[in-house]
């Protein structure tokens, strides 16, 4: 049987290379983005489905649960099951804790964080009925450590990180692994936030024991190994992937 996949914030960065990733190992995809990406969404799932599988477009936000249960909804409909949550959108709106608005804070926390519980609390009855699940956490490099102007941020993303082990320690019991990514630099529209002065970007290559920054494509095989059944006694865990650039 094809594997089936959600991947939230698919149409583009990292969660397109996910799904291109994903594609080209078989499986039939969903891939939701918001309302203001549906044209780029659409491009996306045209060029995934050319690699052979079945790929569907879901518009939803995953900080509304009205949208998260419908997005769900739509891809078991199209799909016929759900096998893995690829729980990637995510937003960063760079500001230093005294310029930080409770409003960017929120929003920050509604995205990354609570996109994360609601999608997960959506798929979940579903995977408990079929007694397997793959739930993949895009956290991030900065959960571990984070820079200047990320504080809140680093927080949604630690939570991310704290939300990934309590849901492991919940689903195990149903055959549903949870675990988390946390990717370094990667270069993307949200990268960039990281990488416009080229003295910073000299820096993360210096520092960066690979020596080069991140491409989307890079986060693809962890990913695709949390997904996979080579994983199956594999869960509550936190992979960095980050081109050396910190250890824990
Ligand atoms: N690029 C990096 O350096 C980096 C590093 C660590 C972690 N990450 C994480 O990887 C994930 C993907 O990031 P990226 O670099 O590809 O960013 P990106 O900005 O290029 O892509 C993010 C995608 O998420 C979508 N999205 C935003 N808000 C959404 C919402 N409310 N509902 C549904 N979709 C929404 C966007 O429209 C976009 O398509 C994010 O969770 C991000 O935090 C990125």
């Amino acid at each position: 049987m094809a594997r089936h996949a959600i991947v939230t914030g698919a149409s583009r960065g990292i969660g397109r290379a996910i799904a291109t990733g994903l594609a080209r190992r078989g499986y039939d995809l969903a891939l939701t983005d918001i309302a203001a990406q549906e044209k780029v969404l659409l491009e996306t799932v045209a060029e995934v489905g050319k690699l052979g599988g079945r790929c569907i477009p879901v518009l939803g936000d995953v900080s509304d649960i009205g949208d998260c249960r419908r997005a769900v909804a739509e891809a078991v409909q199209g799909l016929g099951h759900v096998d893995v949550l690829v729980n990637n959108a995510g937003i960063l709106r760079l500001a230093t804790i005294d310029e930080l608005t409770t409003d960017t804070w929120d929003q920050t926390f509604a995205v990354n964080t609570r996109g994360v519980f609601q999608m997960t609390q959506a798929v979940v009855p579903h995977m408990k009925e079929r007694k397997y699940g793959r739930i993949v956490n895009i956290a991030s490099l900065a959960a571990r450590t984070g820079g200047p102007g990320q504080s809140h941020y680093a927080a949604s993303k630690s939570a991310v990180v704290g939300f990934t082990r309590v849901s492991s320690m919940e689903f195990g019991g149903y055959g549903i692994t949870v675990n988390a990514v946390c990717p370094g630099i990667i270069v993307t529209e949200m990268g960039m936030n990281n990488l416009r002065d080229p003295e910073r970007v000299a820096y993360f290559e210096k520092v960066t024991d690979l020596h080069r920054l991140g491409q989307p494509e890079d986060v693809v095989g962890p990913v695709a190994f949390f997904a996979s059944d080579d994983s199956a006694f594999v869960t509550g865990q936190a992979l960095n992937v980050d081109g050396g650039i910190f250890y824990s």
